[in-house]
């Protein structure tokens, strides 16, 4: 069994350091050096990512950098770029960067990639197109429901990956709805209100439901499938009433969709890094081809940063390593990302998924258990809402949350927009100023005082659109892989959540009932006693 990573002298050597950063002030940190601000700063694409407020100096980067070294960081991202099988657990690559390396216009040359990325990239290219031409299809209302009416609504059904990627840029992108299929409502839970939700979203002659769902047995997905099918024209196999985006046809084809209904995408792509894949399908029918070939360009364009630049001019290095930081060392137990956006509204949630799935795990590559902490917990908010609920508890708490801010507006065209725009600018410098630095007035009572020394970054972007959003998913995604290197856990399997699936189903099923655990057996019977009706458990 290999080495633990907090065996090393790198780890140790960071462990003492952070003693000592511990004793120091935000404040301290910035009157010895005040060049700090610009100088802890990295670039990529149209973001500037601003860690001038973390509890960092020059000696913790350099250490950070030794343990990435130590950790073999960059070979594990060239075997995961190069779709080496980097999944271990299921003997898989995980090339989500080959969905988007060839643009759809292209005739690139791939013979000089490895031989996995470019028959991956090729794959990809191959069903995107097929994709680009269903779309434009679908706006120029040639592809049409089964009563000749054009699509305008569309719905997409699918849970996790399937859904909080595709939801999140559709929202983000809200400025950039530009095809006939104006509004889509996302479905995902088990939850009979959600369908009700969504069965209303519009007219249902002119609704195109898109079930997205890797494997096609996600039982939060086939339900709401099941409530689709109930309720549209009988006839809705020989019309695009509902198409189909899986990893796993033949399961799609169980529920009566046919071939030329399915949109394909493979194993190799983890949900929670589909949203470049036909996962995307439902984003693309609303923003337009054009627009979504740009956010996979925004997203290539951080890939060869990430790949390319040197470590310590890296962004989605530097961001990965502060994670670490932030939880191995300095001991912050959860990270919170706060988009001063109500587009971005729903990129917590995304990254959620994106960064507790991927590195919520607790033994290494080789099984050996870790005997350090892995994922934070990642959980957030829209700003200035976000400071209206909890950030009392970020400002004078017993806890220290490392803060992610993200200053990303779309172009403002009214002055009054432009005036709101700059409120908003105003209000993440002073939080993270008043995080960082506290009230500083010592006559101020204990409980009006601000101690400051709470870390955040600044990730600002001026003009939202797919390609910076493209930019700042993809840096997200990378920053995962950053820490799940360091940790040397696999960053790409999620066998946590099944355990409890199969639960819910023996429950339901009532295959356990002799063998119920003595907490979950009063849990029933407590809610049995609260339903008059015995429909599920009698
Ligand atoms: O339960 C977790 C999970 O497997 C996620 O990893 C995935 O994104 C989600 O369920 C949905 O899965 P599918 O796309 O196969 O329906």
């Amino acid at each position: 069994m290999a080495e633990l990573i907090s065996a090393t002298p790198e780890w140790a050597a960071l462990e003492a350091h952070a003693a000592k950063i511990k004793q120091t002030h935000l404040r301290d940190l910035f009157k010895d050096d005040p060049a700090r601000a610009g100088r802890y700063q990295t670039t990529v694409g149209d973001l500037v990512i601003d860690y001038s407020r973390q509890q960092v100096t020059d000696e913790t980067i350099e250490l950070l950098l030794e343990l990435a070294e130590k950790a073999g960081l960059q070979e594990r991202i060239q075997a995961t770029l190069n779709g080496e099988p980097v999944n271990t657990t299921e003997n898989r690559a995980a090339l989500h960067t080959a969905l988007r390396l060839l643009p759809l216009d292209t005739s690139q040359d791939t013979s000089a990639l490895p031989d996995p990325l470019a028959e991956a990239a090729q794959t990809a290219l191959k069903e995107r197109k097929r994709m680009a031409e269903f779309v434009q299809a679908v706006d120029k209302g040639v592809i049409r429901g089964s009563t000749d009416e054009e699509f305008k609504t569309l719905v997409n059904i699918g849970i996790g990956g399937s859904h909080l990627g595709p939801q999140m840029a559709y929202h983000a992108l809200a400025h950039h709805h530009h095809t006939s299929l104006f509004r889509a409502t996302f479905c995902a839970n088990l939850d009979f209100e959600d369908w009700a939700d969504a069965r209303f979203a519009g007219h249902l002659e002119s609704t195109l439901f898109v079930v997205t769902s890797k494997s096609f047995t996600t039982p939060e997905t086939l339900a709401n499938l099941a409530h689709v099918k109930e309720m549209i024209n009988e006839d809705w196999e020989n019309h695009y009433h509902i198409v189909a985006v899986t990893a796993a046809p033949e399961e799609a084809a169980k529920h009566g969709i046919p071939p030329e209904h399915i949109f394909n995408m493979w194993d190799w792509v983890g949900g929670r890094y589909s949203l470049a894949s036909v996962a995307g399908l439902s984003l693309m029918l609303t923003i337009g081809v054009d627009a979504y070939e740009d956010m996979l360009a925004g997203m290539r364009s951080v890939d060869v940063h990430f790949q390319n630049v040197s470590p310590e001019r890296n962004a989605a290095i530097i961001g990965g390593l502060l994670a670490v930081w932030n939880r191995n060392f300095m001991g912050y137990p959860t990270r919170a990302v706060l988009p001063y956006s109500h587009l971005l509204r729903y990129l917590p949630d995304y990254l959620q998924q994106l960064e507790m799935e991927s590195n919520g795990k607790s033994v290494t590559l080789d099984g050996t258990p870790v005997d350090y902490e892995t994922a934070p917990i990642v959980w957030g908010g829209t700003g200035t809402n976000s400071q209206h609920s909890f950030h009392q508890l970020l400002h004078q708490g017993t806890q220290i949350v490392p803060v992610d801010f993200i200053c990303a507006n779309d172009m403002p065209v009214f002055d009054d927009e432009l005036a709101q725009q700059d409120a908003l600018i105003a209000n993440i410098l002073a939080q993270a100023a008043a995080l960082a630095f506290g009230s500083n007035d010592d006559s101020l009572a204990l409980h009006r005082a601000l101690h400051g020394n709470r870390p955040s970054s600044i990730i600002s972007v001026y003009d939202l659109n797919p390609n910076t959003l493209g930019q700042l998913i993809a840096l997200y995604e990378h920053q995962v892989l950053v820490q799940g290197a360091i940790w040397g856990i696999n960053s790409f399997d999620q066998f946590g959540v099944e355990h409890g699936k199969h639960l819910a189903d023996q429950i339901l099923n009532r295959t356990l009932d002799t063998q119920l655990d003595p907490a979950t057996k009063n849990s029933l019977e407590v809610i049995k006693r609260q339903r008059n009706r015995k429909r599920l458990f009698n």
